[in-house]
């Protein structure tokens, strides 16, 4: 009797499972992403594993999206027929309209009568007339080399419980190292881990080592829980590419440079045009294209509406930008390139019916300190390949942030690549010194990517050279408010229609055992609120 009931039970799986499906973990060996909302939809991806197609030939590979109204995949809100090829590398993306606003969905991808991806979830912005609060995660910097994902865990769960509303990454979200070199390779430097690129060079140089790269990311299982759970909005910095590469908007001829030993006499333009692919391929974004002289460039520059709450505009600001080389002094010189700074300005001069204006920018905007003596073609400056470089321009969007009427206080910038945790202010005078208006801006700490303290070697152990470091930091720069470079972790900023909020959080990097994150802590350094133009301490939160 006992025998029939297996064989009967085992029947009834197996049908229930035929006709269900499966989760497939090796077709599907990437995850599955989202990214890009707007109030009727985003843009979902995956990538399938050419290696598990039972029919290579048989291309294109055709696959199917399901958009659902529930978590258990039974109330079907949109279903889209989709291919794929070697062309977009078996990459598969589709931007998802006719959807409801402020709406969480959950979705997830089909091949063949039954393998499917694993199920994640998105969610649309909100419509024109909401005016509620916007809670926005702000992550920079993170080098799969040089620690670990920690924080995804517990982020990943904060999101499917629907305690943060979307993510800004505002770039470096890879590194085109093989492994990482500290500047002080002294005994107590963190030990990077490595990969091997196929190219075999110490950074990437072709497709394949980007896409190689993009693959060693995309399998980490915490990355992926983490991109399930949430729509990103992101943009490349440098590291994308290659350590501060730059797209040379006012050259016919070099249309990207990437300086170095290491790609000394090799295709820059080629290079950059290949991490740009991968960076398209693989990441679930909008883009447009922009003809500059006789070649199209792709253009990554967008605005999302929160409702009425703020208007959120990234820019890219390594694709159009001027070498370092030309000086700094020259009104010309650009950092946005003409199209983009043109869109930008009009949208800083729109100050309508948006609360709150907020700039996604990727590399330091404000001033950082200047050597004393003032030599040689930056003036001495110390941060040319950030905003400081680019003074002309940098002086028209600061006076772009504060002026024009309603503009006061209601301008944010959120931005990262310095590895620090920063609270900027840049303000305007009257001739008597009265404040007319301030703008802030946060800069996120790195996930991973080392900082000052990991830098400096054994001397950055010490928390008085660190806290002495922070100090020097604070007095040599009038515009920062609060610098602190002993952290990784990211930024939670809560936008409202008059005020922000915002909490800074550490977290470990530590390689650590699996059981051992679920105590893992995210330490809250610091909850402050920004409102009428001051910035006001709240309560930390535990
Ligand atoms: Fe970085």
């Amino acid at each position: 009797m006992l025998r029939w009931f297996i064989v009967i039970s085992f029947i009834c799986f197996s049908l229930i499972s035929k006709v269900q499906g499966f989760v497939d973990e090796k077709l599907f060996n990437l995850g599955v992403r989202s990214g890009d909302p707007s109030k009727e939809g985003f843009v979902l991806w995956t990538r399938i594993n050419e290696e598990e197609i039972a029919d290579r030939n048989n291309l294109p590979v055709k696959v199917k999206l399901q958009v659902y109204e529930d978590e258990q995949c039974s109330l079907l809100a949109k279903e889209v027929d989709l291919e794929t090829s070697e062309r977009e590398d078996f990459t598969v993306k589709s931007d998802v309209t006719g959807l409801n606003p402020k709406s969480i969905y959950y979705y997830r991808f089909k091949y063949g009568a039954d393998q499917y991806s694993r199920t994640g979830r998105a969610k649309t912005l909100p419509g024109p007339d909401y005016n509620g609060p916007i809670r926005l995660l702000v992550l920079t910097c993170q080098n799969k080399n040089t620690g670990d994902f920690n924080l995804y865990n517990k982020l990943a769960l904060d999101a499917w419980a629907d305690k943060i509303d979307y993510v800004y990454f505002s770039g470096d979200e890879v590194y085109e190292y093989e492994s990482y070199d500290y500047e002080c390779g002294c005994c107590c430097a963190r030990r990077p881990r490595a990969f091997q690129l196929p190219s075999e060079q110490p950074s990437a140089i072709n497709y394949k080592d980007f896409r190689a790269i993009r693959h060693e990311y995309l399998k980490d299982k915490k990355l992926q829980d983490f991109y399930a759970s949430i729509p990103v909005i992101s943009i490349h910095d440098d590291h994308e590419i290659a350590n501060n590469w730059y797209g040379n908007q006012n050259s016919e001829t070099k249309r990207a440079v990437i300086p170095g030993r290491v790609y000394k006499g090799m295709d820059h333009e080629q290079i950059a045009e290949d991490g740009l692919r991968a960076f398209e391929l693989y990441t679930p974004i909008r883009c447009s294209e922009e003809k500059v002289g006789q070649t199209n460039r792709k253009k990554y520059f967008r605005s999302f509406l929160f409702g009425q709450t703020a208007k959120f505009l990234v820019t890219d600001s390594r694709s159009f930008r001027d070498g370092p080389d030309k000086d700094i002094d020259d009104p010309e010189k650009t950092m946005l390139g003409q199209e983009q700074l043109g869109w930008f300005m009009k949208e800083l001069a729109d100050w309508r019916e948006y609360g709150l204006t907020v700039w996604g920018n990727q590399t330091m905007f404000e001033r950082f300190s200047r050597c004393p003596v003032s030599c040689g073609k930056t003036r001495g400056l110390l941060n040319v390949d950030q905003w400081d470089g680019y003074q002309a321009e940098q002086d028209m969007i600061r006076q772009a942030m504060l002026s024009g009427p309603g503009s006061q206080n209601r301008m944010v910038w959120l931005e990262g690549d310095m590895h620090t945790y920063q609270q900027n202010h840049t303000v305007a005078t009257s001739k008597e010194g009265h404040v007319l208006a301030k703008a802030l801006g946060l800069m996120t700490p790195a996930v991973t990517s080392p900082g000052f303290k990991e830098e400096i070697g054994c001397c950055g152990q010490s928390s008085c050279v660190m806290s002495l470091f922070s100090k020097l930091c604070l007095c040599t720069n009038r515009n920062i408010k609060h610098f602190d470079a002993d952290i990784h972790g990211y930024l939670l900023v809560t936008l409202n229609k008059d005020h922000v909020d915002w909490q800074v959080y550490d977290v470990s990097i530590d390689w650590l055992p699996e059981d051992a994150m679920q105590n893992l802590k995210h330490k809250c350094k610091g909850s402050y609120r920004y409102i009428k133009g001051k910035v006001k301490k709240l309560p930390t939160t535990k």
